[in-house]
């Protein structure tokens, strides 16, 4: 007998602990499982998302399949620039994870696309030439992890021109060497 040598109401009392403690982490888990088990708050993006099973699979974690119910090919053709729709239909055909390059629960205002690609530019290069995304200027088409290439279009020869010399291939990537203090005069010294 294990709990002989306790006295009885001892036993009784340990059993009723653990299942209200059992009962209790049930109740939470299908009430609050973000409280309880969650790593951090959902992004912005996310936070209609009102199940964890819509990103999760059971005893799997995060697979592309989940997050393919909502960012299906179709979605991407309709929705993003081809270079980046490009890019996911190859990715979501090859089944490759998603979190490479996506992350989550960071709170709601992390970005959650990282590790990919740095900007070398920082926000600069967006103010400067009154562009939005990188893929005004860049191609990604064969990849976020290989070598960008640089598209040939108006605003890439517009930024080239503007330099006054200064802006030459490969002698541009970091913006904010001369563009001191973000501005976009450059002091002559
Ligand atoms: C919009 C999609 C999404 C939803 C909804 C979501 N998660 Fe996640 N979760 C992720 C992603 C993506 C990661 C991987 C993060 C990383 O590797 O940086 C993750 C990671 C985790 C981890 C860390 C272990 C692991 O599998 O990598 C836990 C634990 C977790 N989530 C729990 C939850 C719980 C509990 C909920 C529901 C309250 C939830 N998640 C809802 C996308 C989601
Ligand atoms: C239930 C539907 C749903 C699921 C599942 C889902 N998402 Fe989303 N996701 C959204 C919505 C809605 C947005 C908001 C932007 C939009 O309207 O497309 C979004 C936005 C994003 C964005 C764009 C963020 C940005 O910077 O603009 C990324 C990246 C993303 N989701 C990745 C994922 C990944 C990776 C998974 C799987 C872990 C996932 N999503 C699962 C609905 C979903
Ligand atoms: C190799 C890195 C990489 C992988 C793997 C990857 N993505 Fe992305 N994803 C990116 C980058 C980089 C962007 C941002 C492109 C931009 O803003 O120009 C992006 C953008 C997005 C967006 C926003 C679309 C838009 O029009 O801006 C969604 C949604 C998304 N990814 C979902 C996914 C899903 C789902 C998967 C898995 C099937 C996935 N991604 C796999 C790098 C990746
Ligand atoms: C207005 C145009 C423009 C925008 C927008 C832009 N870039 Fe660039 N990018 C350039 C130019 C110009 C170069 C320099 C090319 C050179 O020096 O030969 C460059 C170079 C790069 C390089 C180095 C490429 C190499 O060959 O090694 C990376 C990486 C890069 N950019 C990433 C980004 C990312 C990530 C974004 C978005 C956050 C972005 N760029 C947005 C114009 C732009
Ligand atoms: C090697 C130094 C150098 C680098 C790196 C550099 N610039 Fe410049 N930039 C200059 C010089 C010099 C001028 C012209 C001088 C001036 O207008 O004061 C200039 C001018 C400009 C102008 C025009 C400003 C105006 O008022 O007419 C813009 C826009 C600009 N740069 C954006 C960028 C962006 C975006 C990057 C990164 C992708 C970048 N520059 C990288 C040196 C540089």
């Amino acid at each position: 007998m294990p709990f002989s040598s306790l006295p009885r109401g001892t036993t009784t009392v340990v059993v009723i602990s653990i299942v209200i403690l059992v009962v209790w982490m049930i109740w939470g888990s299908l009430k609050y499982p973000e409280a309880l088990w969650a790593p951090g708050n959902l992004s912005r993006y996310h936070t209609d998302v009102n199940s964890c099973s819509q990103c999760h699979e059971p005893f799997q974690g995060v697979t592309v399949n989940k997050c393919a119910s909502c960012h299906n090919e179709k979605q991407f053709a309709e929705r993003s620039k081809p270079a980046v729709s490009e890019f996911h239909r190859k990715t979501l055909r090859e089944g490759k994870t998603c979190v490479g390059c996506h992350t989550e629960h960071r709170g709601a205002l992390a970005q959650i696309t990282v590790g990919a690609m740095e900007n070398p530019h920082g926000e600069f290069v967006f103010r400067a030439t009154g562009t939005r995304s990188c893929t005004a200027c860049h191609d990604f088409s064969t990849g976020f992890e290989s070598r960008i290439r640089l598209l040939d279009n108006v605003i890439v020869s517009r930024l080239m021109d503007e330099g006054e010399g200064a802006h030459r291939p490969g002698k541009m990537m970091h913006c904010l060497k001369c563009h001191l203090g973000r501005r976009l005069e450059i002091d002559d010294d």
